[in-house]
This record gives structure tokens, C-alpha cells and sequence, in this order.
């Protein structure tokens, strides 16, 4: 090994450091996915449940006609277009902040039920010692 090798090494093993440690361990707000369908008038599924400080993300297709997901707590307000084949899902992205039951509102008007078409966000407590 030569010299200047040698001397190089340390650089390496500081500069790959960060890499190595972050790739042991998932992210931190690794997201949980959840596959939604929104139809006249109800959301599939109809009760979402996560965990305080969870990132959430729901990917949402319209079953029919034109819809809208809001959760009001965690400023969401997203149209959800009328089905199409090939259509990718809508994303749809926050953070649970705090816990407690939460409705979910179609945010477009989408006929006769439209006021009746709700789900519900569930967040539950974080668990003691688990901060
Ligand atoms: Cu669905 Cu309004």
C-alpha cells in the first residue's frame, strides 16, 4: 500500500461516515400508506387509523365522479378527478400531529350525498416512554 493511500483513508471512512449510519435505519417519517377509494357517497376504507406524529399518506382514486378528501385538523383539501383507466392516485400528504378522532369530508360537491359522505381520521395517543 502506498503512502498516499494510506494517508487518504481516514477522509474516506469521514466522508462515507454520515451515509453508512443513516443507511442502517429507515428515515425517521418513513410515511404510512394507505390505498383509498372514494365513491358516491362513502370513502373505502371508511376509518383510517394512525399514530400520533405519524406521517400519513393516503393515495386516492374516485371510484365514479369527481370527489374530494378534507381533514380539516391537518389543512387537507384535495380534489380527487373522476375515474379513468390508467389514472395514477391522488397523493395526499401530512403529518398526524396530535391525536384524536377526526371526520373526513368530501370536499366536491358529488350529488344527493354529498353532505353524507364522510370517513374518519383516528389518532391515537403516542404510547408513554415511546417519545
Ligand atoms: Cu363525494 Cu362530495
Amino acid at each position: 500500500m502506498s503512502a498516499t493511500l494510506i494517508r487518504s483513508i481516514p477522509i474516506i471512512i469521514l466522508v462515507a461516515g454520515p451515509f453508512v449510519a443513516f443507511s442502517q435505519q429507515p428515515p425517521p417519517s418513513e410515511p404510512k400508506v394507505f390505498e383509498v377509494v372514494a365513491r358516491r357517497f362513502s370513502f373505502e376504507p371508511s376509518t383510517i387509523e394512525v399514530t400520533e406524529g405519524d406521517a400519513v399518506r393516503l393515495l386516492v382514486r374516485s371510484a365514479d365522479g369527481p370527489h374530494g378528501v378534507e381533514i380539516k385538523a391537518f389543512k387537507v383539501k384535495k380534489a380527487v378527478p373522476r375515474a379513468k383507466p390508467g389514472d395514477s392516485p391522488v397523493t395526499i400528504e401530512f403529518v398526524a400531529t396530535a391525536a384524536g378522532e377526526y371526520p373526513i369530508l368530501c370536499s366536491e360537491y358529488c350529488g344527493k350525498g354529498h353532505e353524507e359522505m364522510t370517513g374518519a381520521l383516528v389518532v391515537r395517543a403516542k404510547p408513554k416512554g415511546d417519545q
